[in-house]
């Protein structure tokens, strides 16, 4: 039987604080497969890191169940088969690249005659050999965001988890991260990122959850989570039309969802009108983001 890489089950993380209990996590369901690329989404605070912590074993769920390959989360197994690149990540900027995966690998106990060699491959998948040698305080963002990928693959994990990738990247280091991505897909890596930002997403994987208030809101492949929302525009001429339509208004212009647009050109014509343009507006990730987070209906998981 195969498991899913991922796996969060009525998870639920209530933080004690001085201010009172704080419910980051309100009964959150969800399944990665492996060998996905997948995007995690939320605003700040929808409990994104809360839950990778649960799997990382960092923090300990209140209730539910969150696995990793069908293994218990926070379990020695289940962390051996997670690489991790922390949201705020800081490194011992006087060392160069190769210095620090070397200490990395150490720690994730890679045996002593595989280290250069995991070390050499995890720089080579993020591009980085040609300046493995130079001091992390020289690299820019995006090179120092390629440090923290290559750390997490130093131990060759099944499971590549990234909490906020691509904050702060320009579009050329954003380009270059959705390289190594399909890269890393090519291994049969499972990628599990999170981000808010939507283009890019859009652009990388395979399938993206929507979580906020600490519950699933959506999930699917981008197709899933944004067809039937298109939006057609349609400019009509009612010039001399005996029977004016209340739909359309004296400007003519009228937007419709995908789904009653055809029957209401029928109509239209049908009433004489002339139709000028009509363009589909493809609803984008970013539209179905917001509409499911700005307190919109919950809808349920695909
Ligand atoms: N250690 C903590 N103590 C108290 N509250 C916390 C703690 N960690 C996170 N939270 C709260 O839990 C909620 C979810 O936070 P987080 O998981 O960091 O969100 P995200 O990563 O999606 O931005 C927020 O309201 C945050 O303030
Ligand atoms: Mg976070």
């Amino acid at each position: 039987m195969s498991h899913h890489a991922l796996e969060f089950q009525q998870l639920r993380k209530t933080f004690r604080t001085l201010r009172g209990p704080v419910e980051a996590l309100r009964g959150l369901d969800l399944q990665v497969r492996a060998g996905e690329i997948f995007g995690y989404i939320g605003v700040n605070g929808a409990g994104k890191s809360t839950s990778i912590k649960v799997l990382l074993g960092l923090i300990r769920a209140t209730s539910g169940t969150a696995r990793v390959f069908g293994l218990a989360a926070g379990s020695l197994a289940a962390r051996k088969k997670i690489g991790y690149l922390p949201e705020v990540a800081n490194y011992h900027e006087f060392m160069s690249a190769a210095e620090l995966l070397r200490v990395h690998a150490r720690l994730a106990g890679v045996p002593r005659a595989l280290q250069a060699e995991r070390c050499q491959d995890a720089l080579e998948v993020v591009g980085l050999s040609h300046r493995q040698h130079s001091r992390i305080s020289e690299y820019s963002k995006g090179m120092k965001q390629r440090v923290g990928i290559a750390q997490a693959l130093v131990s060759d994990p099944p499971l590549l988890i990234l909490d906020e990738l691509t904050s702060g990247l320009d579009p050329f280091a954003q380009r270059d991260l959705r390289d190594i991505l399909l890269r890393l897909k090519e291994r049969k890596i499972t990628v599990f990122f999170s981000s808010h930002h939507m283009s890019e997403v859009e652009a990388i994987c395979d399938r993206a959850a929507i979580i906020h208030d600490g519950t699933l809101r959506a999930c699917g492949t981008i197709s899933e989570l944004t067809e039937n929302r298109e939006r057609v525009e349609m400019d009509w001429d009612g010039e001399g039309v005996e029977r004016p339509l209340a739909e359309i208004p004296s400007s003519g212009l009228l937007s419709l969802e995908h789904s009653q647009s055809s029957e209401f050109v029928q109509k239209a014509l049908g009433h004489g009108y002339r139709l000028r343009r009509l363009a589909i507006q493809r609803t984008t990730l970013e539209d179905v983001f917001h509409n499911l987070t700005r307190g919109g209906a919950a809808c349920s998981p695909s």
